[in-house]
């Protein structure tokens, strides 16, 4: 089987998604670097599968977008990594699968989310609908705050600065949860615990088992087929005695829970990619 590997810088994760593969038999892997391709609508790579692994989400997601264009088999699809990497989609598609969520709204001028923000009460959140690794979102636990953010993002902010999504804060003791599924599996689990509010790991969150309840595991799936399904870290927030479903992750990250959890993520993803079954489904 031949393999392409989607990629751009080489970190951790990847490397041990290629040990993987080369650890398989009868894998030939051809490495797609997505800083030197270039497409033309008509030479396709000559792959069974492409495992989609850059780092950039605007990259990703054409590259996926192009090369189903061209019938390749990709994971995740095109679908999964549009609707999973803009929170705005994200929320959207958890909405229509009934899939529980922090509040949230969406405005598009500043007049127009702070009467959404102060209709939601604070602390609210305030995100990038396109972003990653905790950075850039604001807790705003009142209305001088809000303003001054809400106008630092509209004057000092790329036009995708000012669609604004904000959601309620949840109150959640200090950790969240972080699911990792593949397939029709909820493999593993770990909490992000940390002082910061923010508890992603690139942020300082440490990352500890959280045992796979029916509840986490469930509601992850469900999370995933939202999105339409594949490879995917559903992060959860707990509040009170629920799990909300805060986003989806499609390129995701597990070099730092395969210690905490003792399960080979790495393993499962590329028993995923290369089985049979995973390809009768499309
Ligand atoms: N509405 C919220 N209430 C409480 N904590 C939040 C909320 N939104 C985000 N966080 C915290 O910030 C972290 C990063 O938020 P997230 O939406 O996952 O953005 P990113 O895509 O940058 O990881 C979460 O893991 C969580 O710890
Ligand atoms: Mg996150």
């Amino acid at each position: 089987m031949r393999v392409g590997f989607l990629h751009s810088l080489i970190r951790k994760d990847e490397k041990l998604l290629i040990a993987e593969l080369r650890g398989r038999g009868d894998v030939e892997l051809v490495f797609l670097d997505d800083r030197k391709l270039a497409f033309d609508f008509r030479n396709v790579p000559d792959v069974d599968v492409v495992l989609e692994r850059c780092i950039n989400h605007s990259r990703a997601m054409h590259a996926l977008r192009l090369f189903e264009g061209a019938g390749l088999d990709c994971v995740n699809r095109y679908e999964v990594s549009r609707r999973c990497g803009d929170k705005i989609l994200t929320a959207a598609s958890l909405q229509e699968c009934g899939v529980p969520q922090p509040e949230v709204r969406v405005a598009f001028t500043e007049e127009s989310a702070l009467k959404a923000i102060e209709e939601l009460g604070y602390p609210v959140v305030l995100k990038p609908a396109v972003g990653s690794w905790g950075r850039l979102l604001s807790r705003i636990n009142d209305r001088h705050a809000a303003e001054t953010v809400l106008e630092h993002k509209a004057i000092l902010g790329s036009y995708h600065h000012s669609i604004f999504f904000v959601q309620k804060y949840v109150e959640k003791r200090g950790r969240d949860i972080r699911a990792f599924v593949v397939g029709d599996d909820c493999v593993a689990a770990i909490y992000r615990s940390s002082e910061h509010w923010i508890t992603n790991t690139a942020r300082g969150g440490t990352a500890s088992n959280c045992p796979v309840t029916s509840e986490i595991g469930e509601l992850s799936l469900r999370a995933a087929a939202a999105m339409g399904g594949g490879v995917v870290a559903v992060d959860l927030l707990e509040s009170g005695g629920e799990l909300l479903v805060n986003e989806v992750n499609y390129t995701m990250e597990f070099r730092n829970s395969i210690e905490a959890t003792g399960v080979n993520i790495p393993e499962r993803i590329v028993s995923y990619v290369l089985s049979p079954d995973r390809a009768a489904d499309r």
